[in-house]
């Protein structure tokens, strides 16, 4: 069993329960314009908020700031190597810098990208390079069986649909994202990777695994999959037969990853650095290419818009988020987090994803219609409460979308302990208890892109 220690001590408060009201009403009902110094466990995002080891630390001393051949870059490009199993590495600043250099080296205008659910980023560079971002998710109803499902996986059935509506010439790009963010944080099976990349190469598209938290989902293949015999069915349960359980996460992954053409990765998450990412791929003239457009938007190859110190940071973290005593102690606190909740009989997502417990407001608040986003009335409750910071994905997130109104609990690597966890779920457990005093919110100021409108926009209580 592993446990942190910890070697650097930082204060965290929890404001009286006015000066929490007047940071709500001050920063528009909306956490994102909150100061941190207000929040007291801030469970926004586990993107690049965790906590470094001391031989990353140690490893940031030697970073060399080199411009061009960089020593720490070389460190990175061995751990891509022997962790993901990818030689031709691309870093960029953070992963949507490597969404940057590929997706507008892969996508056209009028292109057609599948996903199994596209990020927020994701979607957005399509977008951006005149694609458009198709969704193609399981029906999680025809999954496994609670505890062995793979909820996050790609429907084959979905994309072949879709390919013949609009034909195969017009899909250039297929992504595979594991963990599924967008839904809920659940993993992808081996057996759906090896389906999509055979559904890849009868369209004759480049195969792309989002692997930003390849790790976790080595994670749970070695925990749940069994090895199928009869590869490709896609949407089915995975079989019983013994499987992973005896494999080693690293070897999970480049087994994985060895599926994909490519990979993107946000070092920022299964990387456990603060900041950095990187494209990698097997072609050689993708690399070419993408080494070209990164020049222009991240920096010259060898650095890609991180310091050396921070690129040293991230060639210790990957090699250390495939050590299954810390996938064990990452995974198993968000599983004591969800424990707590599921005991108080809140609403929560099962079985439970990766990064994040992610709770479901539209039946923690019945009566609030999804128009008075019932996601957002629970995250300020859960400030106001007990200054904890969670993150709406929802109607509030997502407008004209008919997703369901989630509320993400994301956990920051090793930065918090069990004291917060408990303090998470009395808090979340507090206003449950009180859940027909709230009431929903409307919103009073917004930005002029609606997809971005839940960084900015603000909000205010509606009246009774
Ligand atoms: N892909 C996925 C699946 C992600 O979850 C993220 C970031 C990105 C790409 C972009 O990476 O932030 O380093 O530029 N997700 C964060 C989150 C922001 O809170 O889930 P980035």
């Amino acid at each position: 069993m592993r446990s942190y220690v910890t070697k650097m001590a930082g204060v965290t408060t929890l404001p009286p329960r006015e000066e929490r009201e007047a940071a709500l009403a001050e920063a528009g009902y909306n956490v994102f314009n909150l100061d941190s110094e207000n929040v007291f466990v801030d469970l926004l995002t586990d993107s690049g908020t965790g906590t470094m080891s001391d031989a990353q630390w140690a490893a940031m001393l030697e970073g060399d700031e080199a411009y061009a051949g960089s020593d720490s870059f070389d460190r990175l490009q061995a751990a891509v190597q022997d962790v993901m199993g990818f030689e031709q590495v691309v870093p960029t600043h953070q992963g949507r810098g490597a969404e940057n250099v590929l997706y507008g080296t892969l996508v056209s205008e009028g292109d057609h990208v599948l996903n199994n659910t596209h990020f927020d980023t994701t979607r957005a560079h399509v977008a951006a390079n005149g694609g458009v971002a198709v969704d193609c998710p399981v029906d999680s109803a025809e999954s496994a069986d609670e505890g062995n499902s793979f909820d996050g996986n790609f429907s084959v059935e979905r994309a072949r649909e879709h390919v013949d509506d609009v034909g195969a010439d017009a899909v250039p790009v297929v992504v595979l994202t594991i963990t599924n963010n967008s839904n809920a944080g659940q993993p992808v099976s081996v057996e759906n990777t090896r389906a999509v990349r055979e559904f890849a190469d009868e369209i004759d598209a480049t195969f792309v695994i989002d692997a930003c938290r390849f790790a976790e989902n080595a994670y749970f293949v070695r925990e749940r999959e069994g090895r199928s015999p009869s590869d490709g069915a896609s949407d089915e349960a995975p079989s019983r037969e013994p499987g992973y359980e005896d494999a080693s996460i690293q070897a999970i992954a480049r087994e994985q990853l060895g599926l994909a053409d490519a990979v993107v990765m946000s070092g920022k998450k299964d990387g456990i650095a603060n900041i950095g990412g990187f494209a990698a791929m097997r072609d050689p003239d993708l690399f070419e290419h993408c080494k070209q457009r990164a020049i222009l938007y991240e920096g010259f190859p060898t650095y890609g818009g991180m310091a050396g110190r921070d690129l040293a940071a991230l060639a210790v973290g990957l090699r250390e988020a495939v050590e299954l005593p810390y996938l064990e102690h990452r995974i198993g606190q968000v599983r004591e987090l969800a424990g707590l909740l599921r005991d108080a009989e809140i609403p929560i997502v099962e079985p439970v994803g990766g990064h994040a417990v992610y709770v479901d407001a539209g039946a923690f608040f019945p009566a609030i219609p999804s128009t008075e986003f019932p996601g957002q009335a629970l995250v300020c409750e859960l400030y106001r409460e007990g200054g904890v910071r969670a993150v709406e994905l929802g109607s509030f997130a997502f407008p004209d979308t008919d997703r369901p109104e989630y509320v993400r609990l994301a956990l920051p690597r090793r930065t918090y302990h069990r004291e917060h966890i408990e303090h998470v779920a009395e808090t979340v457990e507090a206003v449950f208890e009180r859940r027909d005093e709230v009431s929903g919110y409307e919103i009073v100021d917004e930005p002029p892109i609606e997809e971005l409108r839940h960084f900015s926009a603000r909000l205010e209580p509606v009246a009774e």
